[in-house]
């Protein structure tokens, strides 16, 4: 599909994009925009190669893309300048090789932080209240009635609430938390959140003064702290590389919930589907896996587990917008402005 076909700067989209406010900057800006129809959800590098061709100015990607020394010499080599995922996470780009070949690349944050955090607070409700096990049961024409043990889950006010990766999403997910179910909070990260710890402090305050019990707030010396102390932990590290795999040693609780919307190998996968066995108290909210778009064997047979498709940022309002950050990232590096998300600059 071929937008303004007379435009100066050549900018190709690897996929369709939601929204059309991303496609006008670009058309009026002067840009050829061409977006690839190709049906295949993922391209390979040979995929994007074709598409670069000769003359290309900018690209927008994909996370599904291996962004890596080929592609980026070959961009660079067709006058490229400018490279932008379509996502804040960026473990599917060698920066290094950008910078070898000086090409910009430019990430998307800030537009998906809330929704990334309310589906992480999604996945941790969906676990604690067992509430993909019970609509299953439902539809299977289990219910007979009442019973007083029935999908019996855990109550998470009062409870510790574990940030491993206290940045802009960790701490929305550890607000809507504390606030929305009045937990307490234990947070790793090689930052201090100042903001976070003063919410907490003034939230605790104001339930005090309501005659309620406090929250508190704690700052983890590791990683291990957390996965040790709160009942529930939510994984947000910017890239996977940040945190060391929750593994067999670090994955020893027998009935926490662990969430993960970051990225698949932060959790070691085979270790969780044997502890996930091992405890069926234990439960897991994934939207993210090792080895995307498939899951480790075993895995889909845990009543303990929840799954979703990596679908942490896909509300309308927030899609659009990573489209139109990455649309101004590309555009930016081209006409000489300042590009948004740059990890390279
Ligand atoms: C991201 O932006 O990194 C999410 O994984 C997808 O939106």
């Amino acid at each position: 599909e071929v937008w303004n076909p007379n435009g100066k700067y050549r900018v190709i989209s690897t996929k369709s994009m939601p929204g059309t406010r991303w496609i006008n900057l670009l058309i009026e800006q002067d840009c050829r925009l061409e977006i690839c129809t190709e049906k295949k959800t993922i391209l390979s590098v040979e995929d994007i190669l074709a598409l670069i061709g000769d003359r290309c100015d900018g690209v927008i990607g994909q996370l599904t893309e291996d962004w890596g020394e080929t592609l980026f010499s070959a961009l660079s080599r067709a006058g490229g300048k400018a490279f932008s995922n379509m996502a804040v996470g960026y473990n599917n780009v060698d920066v290094e090789a950008a910078n070898k070949y000086g090409v910009a690349v430019g990430n998307t944050p800030g537009v998906l932080t809330e929704t990334t955090a309310e589906l992480a607070a999604s996945l941790s409700l969906a676990a604690a209240r067992r509430i993909v096990e019970a609509d299953e049961f439902m539809r299977a024409g289990k219910y007979e009635g009442w019973l007083p043990h029935l999908f019996v889950g855990n109550l998470l006010k009062g409870q510790t609430v574990g940030v491993i990766g206290a940045g802009r999403i960790g701490s929305a997910y550890a607000r809507m938390m504390i606030e929305g179910f009045k937990m307490n909070l234990i947070y790793y990260d090689l930052y201090q959140a100042t903001r976070l710890e003063k919410f907490v402090t003034a939230y605790g305050q104001f339930l005090k003064a309501s005659g309620e019990q406090p929250v508190t707030w704690k700052r983890a010396a590791s990683m291990e702290e957390v996965l040790r102390e709160a009942d529930v932990i939510s994984l947000h590290p910017i890239l996977d590389k940040h945190v060391p795999p929750c593994n067999k040693e670090r994955l020893h609780d027998e009935r926490a919930i662990l969430v993960n919307c970051s990225r698949g190998p932060v959790v070691d996968e085979v270790a969780l589907v044997e502890h996930l066995r091992e405890n069926p108290m234990f439960r897991v909210g994934l939207d993210v896996f090792e080895d995307e778009p498939y899951m480790k064997p075993g895995l889909a047979d845990m009543k303990n587990a929840v799954v979703v498709p990596h679908i942490a940022s896909a509300s309308k309002w927030t899609r659009e917008g990573l489209a139109t950050l990455a649309a101004l990232n590309v555009l930016g590096k081209i006409k000489g402005y300042s590009v948004w998300g740059n990890p390279n600059s």
